[in-house]
């Protein structure tokens, strides 16, 4: 697939087939990953493949922050089934300690989205199709997954066939309202 249509039709997709994922497949989408740029090349990402239906439960469990979703009014994640049911599970983490820190901003979050969006768009360009998942309880999904607590993890990933193609996403802002030439406007 050109890597504009990839681009143009990603879509958060949250209802997969049965079938299985190819393990070459899942191989080509973590080695999309492993081409990321990062803060000096330091690569500070660690990536958990979970398979085991028990463990994407759990995982599925634990996507819902109350804090979060509440005062959205949401009684779940939308993406709490897709957990449960994708043939796989990519949980994306980072080393903090192995990224830069310049001006308050932490760049091991950069460098995450940055490999993050190497995943969904190999995913996509593979026909498979995921969703960035970023609501979840941390400390409770470290204890599931031994991560340690030196280690933040930052999305989790559905991946599989999705059930249908999707057309459109919702709407994006035109350029003139985030695009500005020569300065910035406040107006
Ligand atoms: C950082 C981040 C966190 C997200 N967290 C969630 C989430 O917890 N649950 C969910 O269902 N979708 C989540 N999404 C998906 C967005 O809602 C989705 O990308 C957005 O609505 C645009 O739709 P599209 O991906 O189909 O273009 C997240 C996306 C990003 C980039």
């Amino acid at each position: 697939m050109d890597l504009f249509d990839a681009i143009k039709t990603r879509r958060s997709v949250r209802k997969y087939l049965d079938t299985p994922v190819e393990d070459e497949k899942l191989l080509q989408i973590l080695e999309a990953v492993r081409m990321a740029p990062s803060w000096a090349n330091f690569q500070c990402w660690k990536f958990i493949v979970v398979k085991e239906r028990a463990t994407k439960e759990k995982i599925s469990e634990l996507s819902y922050v109350e804090s979060f979703f509440s005062p959205l009014g949401y009684k779940a994640n939308p993406a709490k089934k897709a957990l449960a049911e994708a043939p796989v599970v990519i949980v994306a983490c980072a080393d903090p300690s192995k990224s830069g820190v310049l001006w308050d901003q932490h760049y091991y979050m950069t460098d995450l989205g940055i490999a993050c969006q190497n995943l969904m768009l190999a995913a996509r360009g593979l026909g498979l199709g995921t969703v960035f998942v970023g609501v979840f309880d941390e400390g409770r999904l470290r204890e599931l997954l031994s991560i340690p607590l030196n280690i933040r993890v930052v999305g989790l990933f559905p991946i599989g066939y999705p059930v249908e193609e999707k057309k459109d996403g919702p709407p994006r802002k035109e350029l003139e309202e985030f695009v500005f030439h020569e300065k910035y406007k406040t107006t």
